[in-house]
Parts: structure tokens; sequence; C-alpha cells
């Protein structure tokens, strides 16, 4: 099995797959029905109704988290009610400056300019972007050699949103000319239920509110797993009882998904057994940690490591990665003495 089919096939990824995609109906469209995140909301709010008092476009803003937890949502929200248009990319699909120039060019005044995984530009493209967003302006270079010159482009007034799950990777030249820097946390267990409320509402999915909280845990206060487990529930209610999410239902497919009431799922507990058993308990290197369970270093810490830290199961040392007690004891084991 490739890497990609791992993650695809692990239902809790977070990472976006094809299906989730489709779901363009639970994405909420106005920063109301955006829920949680209660301090970068209010924060948002007063910029937003600045800028619209001032007739102006917002300032640039860069939002950053694991996956999952709402950045591209938060991106179409912001666009949705400046009522600006929005264009879509991503760092590694602009590979040449041509195609960073065509877009700045193509944009209107107002407009958003949204680039998710921001990190992965490559450093040409960075410097290009320089320019335009504290400037407005494009530098081209025109000819080569010794007669080679750079013409200045006007650009409109644009809003450059960027999106990451890594802020540490984003060059600080570039992260200084955001006005803004929100990052997206884990959600509180309240708000995932509601999300997951609201989508059962929108899905029409018969659910009640044991069945609500069972799905909750083990969702990894993650919005997009939030969704996904509860269609997984709805197939399964449908097949295996009368269609009506309760309790019994909702805990009996998540655990034939293998996922445990923390929302651990096979990975992540391969993760915490391999520190445990093969490196006794560690610290040990986040590359080694990979190498043993056969996963991409980047998947290891974008997408696990996250919320097993959130959840006190990992600890990051500076010689590597650890696992506490809580780790032990929820896999059933006794932990070291200290
Ligand atoms: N604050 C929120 N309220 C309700 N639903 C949300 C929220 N944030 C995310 N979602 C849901 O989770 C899904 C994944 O969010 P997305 O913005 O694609 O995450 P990211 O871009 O951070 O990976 C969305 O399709 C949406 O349905
Ligand atoms: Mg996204």
């Amino acid at each position: 099995m490739s890497e990609s089919e791992t993650i695809e096939n692990s239902i809790i990824t977070a990472i976006e797959t094809s299906e989730d995609t489709f779901d363009a109906t639970l994405r909420p469209k106005k920063l109301a029905d955006y829920i949680g995140q209660h301090v970068t909301k209010k924060n948002l709010q007063v910029s937003m109704d600045a800028a619209k008092q001032r007739k102006e476009p917002i300032e640039h803003i860069l939002i950053y988290g694991p996956p999952g937890l709402g950045k591209t949502t938060l991106a179409n929200v912001i666009a949705n009610e400046m009522s600006a248009g929005i264009r879509t990319t991503s760092g590694p699909a602009i590979e040449r400056a041509g195609d960073v120039a065509a877009i700045l060019t193509s944009l209107q005044e107002g407009d958003i300019l949204f680039i998710d995984e921001i990190h992965r530009l490559n450093r040409q493209i960075e410097e290009i972007l320089y320019s335009a967003m504290e400037d407005f302006a494009l530098d081209i270079v025109i000819g080569k050699g010794p007669s080679a010159r750079t013409l200045r482009l006007d650009l409109p007034k644009f809003t450059l949103i960027g999106a990451t799950t890594r802020v540490a990777s984003l060059s600080s030249p570039l992260r200084d000319r955001f006005g803004m820097i929100y990052r997206l946390d884990f959600y509180e267990p309240e708000d995932i239920e509601k999300i997951i409320h609201r989508s059962a509402r929108i899905l029409n999915i018969p659910i009640d509110q044991p069945g609500l909280a069972s799905i909750a845990m083990r969702a990894r206060r993650t919005p997009r797993i939030a969704n996904r487990l509860l269609k997984r529930v709805r197939d399964f209610a449908q097949v295996h009882g009368n269609g009506q999410i309760d309790s019994i239902t909702s805990q009996k497919s998540l655990d034939n998904l293998h996922i445990d009431t923390c929302g651990l799922d096979e990975i992540d507990r391969r993760i915490l057994e391999t520190i445990i058993h093969k490196f006794g308990g560690g610290p040990v290197g986040l590359s080694t940690i990979s190498a043993a369970i056969a996963e991409e270093r980047e998947t290891v810490e974008d997408v696990y490591e996250p919320y097993l830290i959130q959840m006190g199961f990992l600890e990051r040392t500076g010689r590597g990665r650890k696992a506490t007690p809580h780790a032990y004891t929820h896999l059933g084991l006794t932990p070291p003495l200290a």
C-alpha cells in the first residue's frame, strides 16, 4: 500500500479527500455560522468592520493550524463577508514567476487571493509577492544580461490570504508582510457537538444528543473529521439500524472503524506503541518514528502529532518525542517509574 493510500484509507485523517470536497454544503458561508474560534472571530470582525468603513480591502491575513480546522472555510467566509471576489491557488501550484504574474494582474480591486499551503512557495515567487503585498506593484524583468531592465506594473489593491499547516516554514520577510496572523486551535468539545448538530440538520440525519456526544468525543476536536464520522455513522445506522443515530449505533460503528474513545486510530496507536515498545518510551527522533511505521515524516508531524500532543499522549523534547504516562495507561500498559 502506498503512502497516499494509507492516508485515503485512514478515516480520521484530517487531510482533505475527494469525498470532503463534495461537501460544500457543510461549509459555513457567514462568520456567524462559523462555529468556535471565538477570539479569532472577534478580532476578525473588528478588522472587517473597520476596513468596510474605510472602504478599503482588508489587510493581508495569514491563517495557520493543523489540517481540517477550518482555514479554507475561514478564507471563503472573509471573502463573502467583504463581498469580495476570491481567487484560490496553492503554493505548489505556482511554479514559475509567470504563473504568479498572471494571477496578480488578473485581480480586480478589492479581490482576495487565497494561497493555500503558502509555505510551499519557492523563494523566487515569494520575492515577487513581497512588492505585490507591500506596494501593490509587480516588478518585471525584461530582457537578459546587460540590456535587461525592470518594469514596474501597478496592481489593484487586493488582499492576500495565506493558509499553512506549518507556520515555522514560512520565511520571516513573507510572514512580516501579513497585517494579521490567526492561529486556529483544536475545537472545544461543545463546539464540535454544535458542528455535528448543524451538519446533521443540513444533511437531514436524525440524531439524538447522546449520539452527537459519542461522535464528538472521537472527532479529534477537528470539524473535518466530525463531519466525516457523522456520515460513516449515518451509513451504519441505515444498514444495521433504523437510520436513527443514537449512542449505541454510533459507538458500534466507530468501534468497527477502530477509532477509540479518544479519537485515536490505528496509526496513532502505532506511533505510541512504537515509541514505547521499540524505543523504551523515547525520546526518539521524528524520522526514526516515521521510518518505523512507514509513514512520511511530514504526515506524522502535521497530521498525527498535533492531536497526540494536544491530548497529552506525546511530548516534544529537545532530543525527540516521548510517550507520556497518559499514553501508557491509554494503551493499557503500566507507565515506567519516574
Ligand atoms: N468553524 C467551523 N464551523 C463549522 N464547520 C466548520 C468550521 N471549520 C471547518 N468546518 C468544516 O470542516 C471542513 C474542513 O474545513 P477546511 O476549511 O477545509 O479546513 P482546512 O482548510 O483548515 O484544512 C469544512 O468543509 C467545514 O464543513
Ligand atoms: Mg484547506
